[in-house]
């Protein structure tokens, strides 16, 4: 029995990187898992990977930023599994650009994915939540909801937005026994870490400051299982008094300077 066991679950953007991983865990767990992302091949190909390995888990194609298409599939899963007990608002976009080279149209796409959707994604599955009492809803952020790199200023303020948005919704659910947290990873390692072919994660820069300097005192970027494990904590009945938090899961960058 995993510690997710009778529990239903959907996770955004499963098609690949952290989400995938974090469907993985759910499932190895024992939790039925809702698969979403815009990508179809990818997100079908994990879901069936997770049932050949005798997980249950069913994929979901769809923009989430299509709120019609979001709501049918939110009914569809409540359906499918009988309930929804946890939410994890992962999925998300990185255009890169500062202030002086993104558009109006980049800054509302970033906003539109990566915090109005888990604005509307919580709100679609919360009225599941308090029927019975009882949910879990873990939003992905990132450090740089509170540190910058520079060059993603929209991906930065949706981050901090999320942050924002995760201790609302946790000061406004917690009557109906809805824990609300983030979480707040470094650098990992996943399709979004490739910028323009490279591996962010193992460029030159980034094994001279991250790694040889010590800038991230565990010397590496992380794996998705490393951050999902910490979603499975924080979607399980190990956390029953913590709410609001944004749980920083980033091999120590953001406590050196
Ligand atoms: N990779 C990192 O270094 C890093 C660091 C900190 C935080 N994060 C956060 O972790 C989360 C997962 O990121 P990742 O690294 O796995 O990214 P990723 O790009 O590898 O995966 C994101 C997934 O979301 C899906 N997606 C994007 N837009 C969508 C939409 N409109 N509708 C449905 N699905 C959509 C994509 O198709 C993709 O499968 C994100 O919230 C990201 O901001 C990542």
């Amino acid at each position: 029995m995993g510690i997710l066991a009778g529990r239903v679950a959907l996770v955004t953007g499963a098609g690949q990187g952290l989400g995938a991983a974090t469907a993985r865990e759910f499932a190895h767990e024992g939790a039925a898992v809702a698969l979403l992302d815009i990508n179809a091949d990818n997100v079908s190909a994990m879901a069936a990977a997770i049932s050949a390995a005798g997980g249950k888990a069913r994929a979901f194609a769809l923009d989430i930023t299509d709120y019609a298409a979001y709501a049918d599939v939110v009914r569809e899963i409540a359906a499918w599994g009988g309930k929804i007990d946890i939410l994890v608002n992962n999925a998300a976009i990185l255009i890169y650009g500062t202030i002086f080279t993104d558009t109006l149209d980049d800054w509302r796409r970033t906003m539109a994915v990566n915090l109005e959707a888990v604005y509307m994604g919580s709100k679609l599955v919360a009225p599941h939540m308090i029927a019975q009492r009882y949910g879990r809803i873990v939003s992905i952020a990132s450090v740089q909801g509170f540190v910058s790199s520079g060059d993603i200023g929209a991906y930065n303020a949706a981050k901090g937005g999320v942050i924002a948005y995760t201790k609302s919704m946790a000061v406004e659910l917690g009557q109906y026994n809805i824990l609300v947290n983030a979480v707040a990873p470094g650098f990992i390692r996943t399709p979004m870490a490739v910028v323009r072919g490279v591996d962010e994660t193992t460029t030159p820069d980034f094994m001279e400051w991250y790694v040889n300097r010590g800038k991230i005192p565990l010397r590496r970027a992380a794996e998705p299982e490393e951050i999902a494990g910490t979603v499975v904590y924080l979607a399980s009945d190990y956390c029953r008094y913590q709410t609001g938090s944004v749980v920083v899961v980033d091999g120590g960058l953001t406590s050196t300077f």
